[in-house]
């Protein structure tokens, strides 16, 4: 059977109005593709801007509490649940001496925790989720400084109250320490002044009668006696006693100063000869040399109490220079870093002695001294007359080397 091979159809061109409402259409979908990517676009491009104005805002946010943390005068660390600081703000790095690079991600305990009562740092808190609020402890700083901290702990929650840390907030107690130490130092040496302004004034009534028949024994018994010795020995040691008798009483009788101004060239002058005699009397080799800036300088003091400043200051430079030296004596306006500027400065210094720092710490104590004979209340009664004319008074002394008193007045 012959097989019939499928007639091939002709290829039918195709119709003009067929291909001009293809064309139509393809350019209706275009144009419809290209409305919608145009919408897309815009939609696009207002999620763009919504994004990135609620990333300005979340920055500006994230920067406001950035600044918030960091113009704290409290230090505030965070330490995440594995004991490791992620949180350390300026004021923290100040109070502690270290830099944030230096803690963050670092164990708590090796930054601010080292030998302390561990039950005092945010680790308990971690541990028991129990803050602590305003208690006070001791941390050592980088520098090895204890440094007194009062300070609060709080567990960090986030908003399903999943702990995520604990927040400990602190701030330096040094300075009000010290202040509480100074009340504490004042109210004592009140007690003491009272205590020891009665026993003094006590004291010398049976002083007086003592020296009064001591001198009656003196004359009575001739030049050649033996016993002349010890009754010289007492007169010298009722004068011993009424000296230092005297000092106290100066030192805790109310200080009324009468200041006037005086040319200070004159006035040091004055008290420098009368010491310088009293230097050439007992042989001392000791130089004193006068340095003033201009001779019109101009002081506001009481000159009675001020040549006892002087005079004391001029015993203890030679005092400290057993076997001579030189006393450096400089009246200026120069400002001095240490006091509060636009004063007038009264140095003297001596090549002297010096002090150890343990002493030097000592020196305005009433009663210190290192002296035999001494009644350490050269200085303290020095500093008393100082804070009364509103001035201030600094020790600078190097051991072996010598010492350094400043005096700052307030200027006329
Ligand atoms: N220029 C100095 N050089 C070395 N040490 C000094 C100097 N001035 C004071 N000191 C030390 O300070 C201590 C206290 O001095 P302060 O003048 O108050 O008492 P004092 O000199 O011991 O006794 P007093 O003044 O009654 O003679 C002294 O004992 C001494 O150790
Ligand atoms: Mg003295």
């Amino acid at each position: 059977m012959k097989r019939e091979t499928p007639a091939k159809t002709p290829e039918q061109p195709l119709s003009p109005v067929f291909v001009s409402e293809m064309a139509e259409k393809l350019h209706q979908a275009y144009q419809e593709l290209e409305l919608k990517f145009d919408t897309l676009n815009q939609k696009l491009e207002e999620t763009n801007r919504q994004l990135k104005h609620s990333l300005a805002e979340k920055e500006k946010l994230s920067s406001f509490f950035h600044n918030i943390l960091e113009s704290l005068t409290s230090g505030v660390l965070v330490v995440d649940l594995a004991g490791q600081i992620t949180l350390f703000n300026k004021a923290a790095q100040e109070i502690t001496g270290y830099q944030v690079r230096e803690v963050l991600g670092k164990p708590y305990l090796e930054i601010i925790g080292k030998n302390i009562d561990k039950e005092l740092t945010a680790l308990q808190t971690l541990r028991t989720k129990i803050p602590h609020i305003n208690e006070e402890k001791e941390v050592v700083n980088k520098n090895g400084t204890k440094v007194p901290l009062g300070f609060s702990t709080t567990p960090l929650l986030d908003s399903e109250g999943t702990l995520l840390g604990v927040v400990e907030v602190f701030f330096d107690l040094s300075k009000i320490k010290r202040l509480e130490d100074e009340i504490s130092r004042v109210k004592t040496l009140a007690a003491l002044g009272e205590m020891a302004a009665t026993v003094a004034h006590e004291v010398r009534n049976p002083l007086g009668g003592i020296t009064g028949f001591a001198d009656l024994l003196n004359k009575e018994i001739a030049a050649d006696d033996s016993r002349k010795r010890y009754v010289e020995k007492i007169i010298e040691g009722v004068e011993n006693l009424n000296r230092i008798v005297k000092s106290l009483l100066n030192y805790t009788k109310m200080l009324k100063v009468v200041p006037q101004e005086v040319n200070l060239e004159k006035f040091l002058d004055e008290v420098v000869n009368f010491y310088e005699m009293d230097l050439q009397s007992q042989k001392k080799n000791i130089a004193i040399l006068k340095e003033y800036a201009n001779p019109e300088l101009k002081a506001k003091i009481d000159p009675e109490h001020f040549r006892q400043v002087v005079l004391n200051l001029l015993q203890n430079a030679t005092q400290s220079m057993s076997s001579g030296g030189k006393i450096r004596i400089v009246a200026d306006y120069t400002k001095d870093n240490r006091l509060k500027p636009d004063k007038l400065l009264l140095k003297i210094s001596d090549s002297g002695c010096g002090m150890s720092k343990e002493v030097l710490e000592k020196v305005f104590t009433p009663f210190f001294t290192t002296k035999e004979g001494g009644t350490g209340l050269g200085l303290a009664t020095i500093k008393k007359i100082v804070e009364a004319h509103q001035g201030e008074i600094k020790v600078n002394s190097e051991l072996g080397k010598g010492t350094e008193v400043i005096i700052g007045l307030p200027l006329l």
